[in-house]
């Protein structure tokens, strides 16, 4: 495992005033350009009009529908789903430069992934189609679970036979990386043998399609039913979607992701034609499933059984669901009939009239409130007390957006309670829960209050240029105000290397403490491109954080005098603040 170094953040700097994020999106998106900036539909959501803006002079992207922004590197970061070293070596490739290492040989050993383990995994992978093709048992079953030819190679079906020995057709990997890899497993005596003997094997893909681990169906009854890939270094349940790759790859451009439970829903429902289907691997939702689904597509629709399992799972997804939606998402819920999976549905009535139900499929609103209405008795006041409470505290979970203000509306009327009462208790359920602090720190622009330091740090973030005219990092420090640290450290940074755009910025403060912020405060944008108006406004707020910090200067002082005497040097600040504060009242 090689331990290359840190990439140097000077060349990060030079590598960005270098490349032309134009060509980096434009060779990749069709751009048009449009007044000083370029626009084009936006990659990363699905929309019909261009809310994607891309700026050579902040070398930054933006769109206005889903919110994405960053650089030339962010920008291939997530088009090309690649890691940030990834990304800094491939734009460097485009200009041909190497990307040198801070201290390759004493680097501390990050855990990096380990190219090998790909590769062996795609020999496995390899390795168990061949078996299959020569194992008419294992045809026999998968033909008799109706699956054809051809879908079970899209989906690179293969086969673990009885007296497996993958680990010796590998055994150039060693018994390390195959126990590493999850395909062998070491015993207690030191004995290492195959994980998977006997099974169907589902090849498991990342977003870029390469293996990353299996599942294995026993063939007929059995336990367990099915056997995973255990957590690897490149494996993560809680991160993987399985089919999404495949499903991106026959879609261009997905308009819809369905969520179903299992390996045989993902391949059935592709072999009928409904080719947008993803399952979560025998785990429940997570977060982060939900964020990469909507990431990808306007709609959601999560398919359970009807049985009380599948009842169970679908709240849970709920529930994980609720943080991260927004106005231009939609999450809805499909349920089964009892004793039904999408694999026995669509086989028994076709894709238009499975299509057909997912159209149907319940919104989440409406399946939230069914959901609460099941678990409480609203006919007396103490049910709809409490259906009002576990309500507010699920909302409580979601940023503030335009649907959360719908749902409140329903429950309001649902329990009978004004909607001002409702308002009230959702904020005060709110200023409790750390949940959705989090949420707020995640959501960015609307519901972070604009503060001047925050409107200043905003300003200068995309015209750093204004670093003419602002205080000093000292001075700034001075004003010990929260916030006044990043402002200082974002001053220093432009003074450092004055031709830094909004883009260098952005990528300096990347795996630092201001990261999240500094994110969010590039996506307020100025609501002007005149600079004497930005000038003006960046002034303003200059001068309204000098005026607060007077005053909590002021009030320090004024509650100091009244226990203890102060000393001269403080009494001759107090009648200076004083003074200010008559010459500019009102902070
Ligand atoms: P199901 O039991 O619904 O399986 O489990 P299925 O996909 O319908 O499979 P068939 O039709 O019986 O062949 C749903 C998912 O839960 C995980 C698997 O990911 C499976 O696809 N699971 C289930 C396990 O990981 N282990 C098990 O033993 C069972
Ligand atoms: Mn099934």
């Amino acid at each position: 495992m090689s331990t290359a170094g840190r990439i140097p953040r000077e060349f990060i700097d030079q590598l960005l005033a270098r490349v032309d994020i134009i060509d980096v999106v434009g060779s990749r998106v069709p751009l048009k350009k449009a007044g000083r900036e370029y626009m084009a539909c936006c990659p990363f959501h699905n929309e019909k009009t261009p809310s994607f803006t891309v700026s050579p002079t902040k070398q930054f992207y933006h769109c206005f529908g889903c919110g994405v922004h960053g650089s030339a590197i962010s920008f291939l970061m997530e088009y090309e789903h690649l890691e940030y070293p990834e990304a800094i070596e491939a734009l460097a490739r485009t200009i041909g430069v190497p990307v040198p290492r801070e201290g390759a040989e004493d680097a501390p050993k990050r855990k990096r992934k380990d190219p090998n383990l790909y590769t062996l995994l795609e020999d496995a992978a390899v390795w168990f189609q061949s078996q299959l093709k020569q194992n008419p048992d294992a045809i026999g079953y998968l033909q008799q679970r109706g699956l054809s030819g051809k879908i079970s190679a899209r989906f690179g079906l293969g086969y673990a036979p009885a007296n497996s020995n993958l680990g010796r057709e590998l055994r150039q990997y060693g018994e390390d990386k195959l126990v590493a890899s999850g395909m062998s497993i070491r015993n207690d005596a030191g004995r290492v043998y195959d994980r998977f003997r006997e099974r169907i094997m589902f090849p498991i893909r990342d977003r870029r399609g390469r293996v990353i681990g299996f599942g294995g169906r026993i063939i007929g009854e059995g336990t367990p039913k099915y056997l995973n890939s255990p957590e690897t270094d490149v494996f993560h349940k809680g991160a993987e979607l399985y089919g999404l790759f495949e499903a991106r790859n026959d879609t261009r451009k997905l308009e819809r992701l369905l969520v179903v439970e299992g390996y045989m829903d993902v391949i059935a429902l592709a072999q009928y034609g409904i080719t947008y289907a993803v399952a979560t691997l025998g785990t429940a939702t997570t977060p982060e499933h939900i964020r990469q689904l909507l990431r990808l597509v306007p709609e959601v629709v999560f398919c359970f059984d009807g049985d009380r399992a599948g009842r169970d799972a679908a709240w849970r997804a709920l529930e994980n669901a609720l943080p991260e939606l927004r106005d231009d998402k939609e999450i809805r819920f499909l349920f089964l009939p009892q004793g039904e999976d999408p694999d026995t549905q669509v086989r028994s009535i076709g894709k238009e009239a499975f299509e057909a139900q997912v159209a149907t499929a319940l919104t989440l609103s409406g399946y939230l409130l069914a959901g609460l209405k099941e678990r409480f008795n609203i006919s007396t006041k103490e049910g709809k007390a409490r259906l009002l409470n576990d309500g507010l505290k699920l909302l409580s979970t979601m940023p503030v957006i335009l649907f959360r203000e719908q749902i409140l509306g329903e429950l309001s009327t649902l329990t009978d309670t004004p909607l001002e009462v409702v308002q009230r208790h959702l904020k005060k359920n709110s200023a409790d829960g750390i949940i959705s602090t989090y949420n707020q720190a995640r959501q960015g622009d609307q519901d972070v209050r604009r503060t001047p330091i925050r409107h200043a740090i905003a300003l200068l973030l995309h015209n750093p240029i204004l670093v003419e005219v602002a205080d000093s990092a000292e001075q700034i420090l001075g004003y010990d105000l929260p916030g006044t640290g990043l402002l200082a450290a974002i001053i220093e940074n432009i003074e450092e290397n004055p031709h830094i755009h909004l883009a260098g910025l952005l990528e300096r403060f990347r795996q630092t403490e201001h990261e999240g912020v500094v994110r969010r405060l590039s996506n307020w944008r100025p609501e002007t491109d005149d600079e004497a108006v930005i000038r003006l406004e960046f002034a303003d707020c200059l001068q309204q954080i000098r005026r607060q910090s007077r005053q909590k200067q002021l009030e320090i002082l004024l509650h100091r005098g009244q226990t203890q005497v102060l000393t001269e040097q403080e009494r001759s600040d107090l009648a200076y603040l004083l003074l200010q504060d008559y010459k500019s009242p009102g902070a």
